[in-house]
């Protein structure tokens, strides 16, 4: 659909369709990027993953400048602006910046102090959320079966993913603490005390 309508000559259209396309692949590279992160095996990672959104970021920002041409046209006279798409669209893509920047704070307080910060763990929420938000966000501009499939797929993929990590993650903790409990009750001989 998108892509029948940018072949036509009016702007308004390539507006419309750039924005339909972009938007959603910001989001698929958002997600990807924040898999990479984990899956990456390479001291690069956090920076990669680093560069990675920050072109995202860009791909969204695009998508929304589109978007917002497309909400000022005088024969639309600002309805677009009050669409629901519209708004949450445009709260998700300015908060995204927060993100961002909180990032690179953590990444450069990392560098420095080699722990865990509230910059972080800011950071992932935010974008988790941000992301699964952004997602929603384009079922609400109307029916498109190509968009529902894809971002269907993106969201069940997505949250498996956070799913089987979280719970790993759990599995880890469960066993450590276990072998803090056997170590502390067992004799330098390795024997019960
Ligand atoms: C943030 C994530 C966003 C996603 C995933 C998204 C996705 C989409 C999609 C898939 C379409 C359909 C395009 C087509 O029919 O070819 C669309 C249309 C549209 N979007 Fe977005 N969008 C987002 C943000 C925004 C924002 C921030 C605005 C406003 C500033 C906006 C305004 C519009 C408008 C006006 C249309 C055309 C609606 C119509 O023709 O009825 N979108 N968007
Ligand atoms: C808007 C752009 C960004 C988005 C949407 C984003 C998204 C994410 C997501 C979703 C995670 C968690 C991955 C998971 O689901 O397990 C994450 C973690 C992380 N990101 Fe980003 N990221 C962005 C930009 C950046 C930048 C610029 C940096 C700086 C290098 C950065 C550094 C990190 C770090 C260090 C973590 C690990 C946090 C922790 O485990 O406590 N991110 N990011």
């Amino acid at each position: 659909m998108a892509l029948t309508r940018s072949l036509s000559h009016d702007p308004s259209d390539l507006a419309r369709s750039t924005h339909g396309i972009l938007s959603p692949i910001a989001f698929l590279f958002f997600v990807f990027g924040g898999i990479a992160l984990r899956l990456l095996r390479t001291p690069h990672a956090v920076t990669i993953h680093g560069w990675w959104q920050a072109f995202s970021t860009v791909v969204l920002f695009v998508g929304f400048g589109c978007a917002v041409w497309l909400c000022q046209l005088p024969q639309k006279s600002g309805k677009f602006w009050l669409l629901r798409h519209s708004i949450l669209g445009t709260v998700v893509t300015i908060l995204m910046l927060v993100p961002l920047v909180l990032g690179w704070m953590q990444h450069d307080w990392f560098v420095k102090n080699r722990t865990q910060s509230w910059r972080g763990v800011w950071h992932m929420w935010m974008a988790r959320l941000l992301i699964l938000l952004g997602i929603v966000d384009g079922f609400l501009v109307g029916p498109s079966l190509v968009y529902a499939a894809v971002a269907g797929l993106t969201l069940i993929f997505y949250l498996g993913f956070l799913a089987v990590r979280g719970c790993l993650h759990l599995q880890n903790a469960a066993k450590e603490r276990r072998e803090l409990r056997s170590q502390t009750e067992m004799g330098p001989l390795g024997r019960a005390e």
